[in-house]
C-alpha cells in the first residue's frame, strides 16, 4: 500500500518535472512540485502573509477536504491559497459570477484540476488574461461564448485540434506550448479559463462511443440551475447544446454503464469515478456524476420537438475545420494502440 502510494508520488513528480519546460508561461510562479510531505493545516501562519478570511478559510476547507491523496503529498498550502484568492477575485468581478449558488462556485469554480492532467498554477494567468474578455458580459453562458470566441487566438496564440494527444498534451501550459492538443486537452483548457473568471464549467465525456468506438470529452457549463453543453473551439457562435455528437453518437450512449455512458467530472467525491479512456480498462479515482439520463433525454426531446434544428445544426458542423480534422474517430482523444478493446 506505502509502495504503491510512494510510486504514484513518484510518478506524479516525473509528471510535473517533464512539464516543466512547458510551464514556462508560469515561471514567474512558484513551484507547486513539492513533494516534502507537507499538509495544508489551515494556520494563517503558513499562508501567503495575509490571514485568510473567512470565505477563504471555507474554500480551503474544501479543496483540502475533497482533494485526491496523491495531490495532498505534492500541492502547496500557498499554491491553494493563491487559486481560492484569485477565485474569490473573479467571484467578485461581476454580478453573475457573485450570483453562482456557493456549493456550485466550491466544486465548479474553485478547483485547480479536472481529470488526471499535471496539477500547475494555470490561474494566474488566465485571470489575468481572460478576465478583460468577459468584463461586459451578462451571463455566465454569455461569458463563455466571449471567450470561446477570443482565446485560442489571444495574443498570438494559435491553438488548434489535433487527434490522439491524449494524455501527453493534457494541462493549459502543454496545450499554449505545443499549440495543439486533441478533446480532453482543449476541454480541460476551456474549463479552467471559464473558471479562471468564475463561471461554473466541468469537464463531461464518455469512454467508448457504441458502435464506432472512441472515446470523446467536451465542456458544459452552468446557467441559472442547469447544465448547458458545447465543444471547445471550432463553431464559438454554435448554440448550446448543439455539437456533432448530438443528438448521435450520444443517444446510444448506455444508462449507467462505465465503458458507454456519459459522466461529468466532479471535484468532491460522489460515489462514483469518471472514465479515463487514455488508461487501461478506463480506471480513475476522479470522482464524477452519471449524465447519462441528461443525454439520452435531451437528444430524444430535441428530435422529437425539432429535428431541422439539429440537421442544421449538423450540417453546419460538417463544414469545419475541427469535425473534418477529427475523421472517422470524430474526437478521438487516445491514439489507436493505446485503447483497451472490448
Ligand atoms: C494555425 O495553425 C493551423 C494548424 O497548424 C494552421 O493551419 C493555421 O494556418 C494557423 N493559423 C495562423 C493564423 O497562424
Ligand atoms: C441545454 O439543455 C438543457 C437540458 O435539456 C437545458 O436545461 C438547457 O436550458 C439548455 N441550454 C440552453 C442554453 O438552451
Amino acid at each position: 500500500m506505502r509502495a504503491k502510494v510512494l510510486l504514484q508520488v513518484a510518478c506524479l513528480v516525473s509528471v510535473l518535472v517533464s512539464s516543466l519546460a512547458a510551464r514556462r508561461f508560469l515561471e514567474d510562479k512558484e513551484p507547486i512540485n513539492n513533494h516534502d510531505r507537507e499538509h495544508f493545516v489551515i494556520s494563517p501562519d503558513v499562508g501567503v502573509g495575509e490571514e485568510p478570511s473567512h470565505a477563504e478559510q471555507e474554500c480551503l476547507r474544501f479543496l483540502i477536504g475533497n482533494m485526491p491523496a496523491t495531490d495532498h503529498m505534492a500541492l502547496r498550502y500557498t499554491f491553494l491559497h493563491k487559486q481560492v484568492h484569485l477565485a474569490l477575485k473573479a467571484r467578485a468581478d461581476n454580478s453573475w459570477a457573485s450570483a453562482v449558488p456557493w456549493d456550485i462556485f466550491l466544486n465548479n469554480v474553485l478547483p485547480y484540476a479536472n481529470l488526471d492532467e499535471p496539477r500547475e498554477d494555470w490561474r494566474t494567468s488566465f485571470y489575468e488574461k481572460f478576465a478583460p474578455l468577459v468584463s461586459g458580459t451578462i451571463s455566465t453562458l454569455d461569458a463563455a461564448v466571449a471567450l470561446n470566441y477570443q482565446i485560442w487566438s489571444l495574443g498570438g496564440w494559435n491553438i488548434t485540434f489535433k487527434a490522439g494527444q491524449t494524455p501527453d498534451i493534457m494541462s493549459p501550459s502543454q496545450v499554449i506550448s505545443h499549440g495543439y492538443a486533441s478533446c480532453t486537452g482543449l476541454a480541460i483548457f476551456f474549463v479552467d479559463a471559464c473558471r479562471a473568471v468564475g463561471i461554473p464549467a466541468r469537464v463531461a465525456g464518455i469512454a467508448e462511443w457504441v458502435g464506432t468506438g472512441g472515446n470523446h470529452n467536451w465542456v458544459e457549463v452552468w446557467h441559472d440551475g442547469v447544465w448547458s453543453f458545447t465543444d471547445p473551439i471550432g463553431f464559438p457562435n454554435r448554440p448550446w447544446n448543439r455539437t456533432w455528437f448530438f443528438p448521435d453518437p450520444v443517444s446510444g450512449a448506455k444508462l449507467h454503464s462505465y465503458r458507454h455512458g456519459v459522466y461529468a467530472a466532479s471535484f468532491k467525491p460522489t460515489g462514483r469515478v469518471f472514465p479515463l479512456a487514455w488508461h487501461d480498462e478506463y480506471e480513475s479515482a476522479v470522482p464524477a456524476y452519471e449524465v447519462t439520463k441528461y443525454y439520452l433525454d435531451a437528444a430524444a426531446a430535441a428530435a422529437a420537438a425539432d429535428p431541422t434544428t439539429v440537421a442544421a445544426a449538423a450540417a453546419m458542423e460538417t463544414l469545419g475545420a475541427v469535425a473534418a480534422a477529427m475523421g472517422r474517430g470524430e474526437g478521438w482523444d487516445v491514439a489507436e494502440h493505446g485503447r483497451v478493446q472490448e
